[in-house]
């Protein structure tokens, strides 16, 4: 659907330039020359954009801004301003126009300001979109999971996303941090430029300052070509700085002065290079032990650590493990294999292993069962044998369940576990309050008593 413009003002030549650009631009365009008009038009219809003159025969502009922000809160509002009257504009910034521009004014500064506010518009709208998707079963873009944590760090990813300034992204290894910082990346305004990650811990100092950095030919033995750094590559993208706490102290001031100066001076060389990417930051480490230490700069963690996401452990979400499952099972070829589920007692075993390595470990613990099963159901025997080094006794043979039989038992033994407290039992699976008392309407079992929950768990 093309954008809808109304231009409210009562001079015919400013209407007219506003028109052509607007149309120009491919968008829906209507007029008025009267506050009055302009209110009744949206009334009428859906506009997006109101672009108003201050100066109105039967009103004044900022009257007519208030009423639209009232009435019309998704209408966004530019406004014209005579020459000298730069406090008007100040005031309609301030009662929530979108910007300014002073009449009169070039077509292209006219036509720039009313392109940056219609893609301002619609990364709102994909983002409201994505907050819906949120709330979807199976998670977030190429995240799986529900879990109350895990929806922390959607919001959390939707809030940084179209900003400009650095994220610090913690959590052990393997809980998602790569795939958060292509999620910022993705979901912002930059995600037309490159995404450029960087391993500081995987290269020695030398080979690391002069891959961030760049250097000159003749900069160091073997340097017979001049290469330009990754810092400066990414252009206006996006840099993950990768396992940061590995970056020794030294070029940890070096990355300082590029952050805050925003240019980069690669190696051998006086000239400096614009920096105009945005950075995030990611590790495993707990940076603070490592400023105690003395092994990681506190100024440079300040810069890196506007805002941070940690990401749970597995151990702490276990209530996504199912999907996970499942999810991997598709992902990784298990259906081309021949599988299409898992068995209640591998199930059953993986919610109760701690998973040290985290996502990745179950990851590679379903392409490990995937290669080794023979369907239709994973086994337990198929997991690797760390999975199988502690065994419980179990009674009941190794039968397939559908993912909805092994939700509501594991809903059951929860609540078994808490005593029957559904609070309780949510916090064990890993999921919110709300998330179980919807599952638990899901299953019929809001209403249930808890002499019954035993039995239904023992049935
Ligand atoms: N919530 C999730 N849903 C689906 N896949 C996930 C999820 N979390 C992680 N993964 C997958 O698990 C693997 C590990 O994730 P990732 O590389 O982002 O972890 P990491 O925290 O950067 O690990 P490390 O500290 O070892 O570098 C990837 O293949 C990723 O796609
Ligand atoms: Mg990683």
């Amino acid at each position: 659907m093309s954008t809808r413009v109304l231009v409210a003002d009562d001079e015919p030549i400013t209407r007219q330039l506003c028109l052509e650009v607007l149309e120009g631009l491919g968008y829906a365009t209507q007029v008025a020359e009267t506050c009055s008009r302009a209110l009744s038009v949206l009334e009428e219809g859906r506009v997006d954009i109101v672009v108003s003159d201050v100066q109105m025969p039967d009103g004044n502009g900022i009257d007519l801004l208030r009423t639209i922000k009232e009435n019309h809160p998704g209408v966004d509002v530019l406004v014209m301003t005579g020459y000298g009257t730069i406090s008007e504009a100040v005031e309609a910034v301030k009662l929530g126009a979108y910007d300014y521009i002073t009449k009169p004014f070039k077509v292209d500064d006219f036509r720039r300001l009313v392109e940056r506010l219609v893609e301002r518009q619609r990364l709102t709208a994909e983002n409201r979109l994505l907050r819906e998707e949120v709330k979807t079963q199976r998670g977030f873009g190429e995240f799986v999971g529900t879990s109350a944590p895990m929806q922390k760090v959607y919001e959390l990813i939707l809030k940084v996303c179209d900003k400009r300034h650095p994220v610090l992204i913690l959590g052990e290894s393997g809980t998602g941090k790569e795939l958060v910082a292509r999620a910022i990346h993705s979901y912002g305004s930059l995600r037309e430029k490159s995404f450029v990650p960087v391993d500081c811990g995987a290269l020695t100092p030398n080979l690391i300052e002069s891959e961030l950095f760049g250097h000159v030919r003749g900069a160091f033995t073997g340097a017979s070509q001049a290469r330009a750094g990754l810092l400066a590559v990414a252009g206006g993208g996006t840099v993950l700085l990768d396992e940061i706490g590995e970056l020794p102290v030294e070029l940890q001031s070096k990355l300082l002065r590029a952050l805050q100066e925003r240019e980069v001076r690669p190696v051998g060389s006086n000239d400096a290079v614009p920096m105009q990417a945005r950075t995030l930051a990611a590790t495993n480490r707990d940076l603070e032990a490592a400023i105690e230490k003395g092994t990681f700069r506190e100024d440079l963690y300040f810069r890196l650590n506007v805002v941070s996401i940690q990401l749970p452990p597995l151990r702490e979400h276990k209530g996504d493990i199912p999907g996970l499952v499942q999810y991997f099972i598709y992902r990784l070829g298990g259906v081309e294999a021949g599988i299409t589920g898992f068995s209640r007692e591998a199930l059953d075993r993986m919610m109760s292993y701690a998973w040290p390595g985290n996502v990745r470990e179950l990851q590679n613990c379903i392409q490990h069962a995937i290669s080794l099963g023979t369907g239709p159901f994973l086994q337990l025997k198929d997991l690797p044998a760390t999975l199988q080094g502690h065994l419980k006794s179990k009674s009941q043979p190794d039968d397939p369940h559908t993912l909805e039989d092994l939700e509501r038992r594991a809903i059951l033994n929860a609540l078994q576990s808490a005593g029957g407290d559904r609070l309780g039992a949510a916090k064990l699976l890993g999921i919110g309050k709300t998330t179980i008392y919807r599952k638990l309407k899901e299953y019929g079992l809001d209403d249930v008593a808890t002499a019954d929950l035993f039995r239904k768990t023992l049935s």
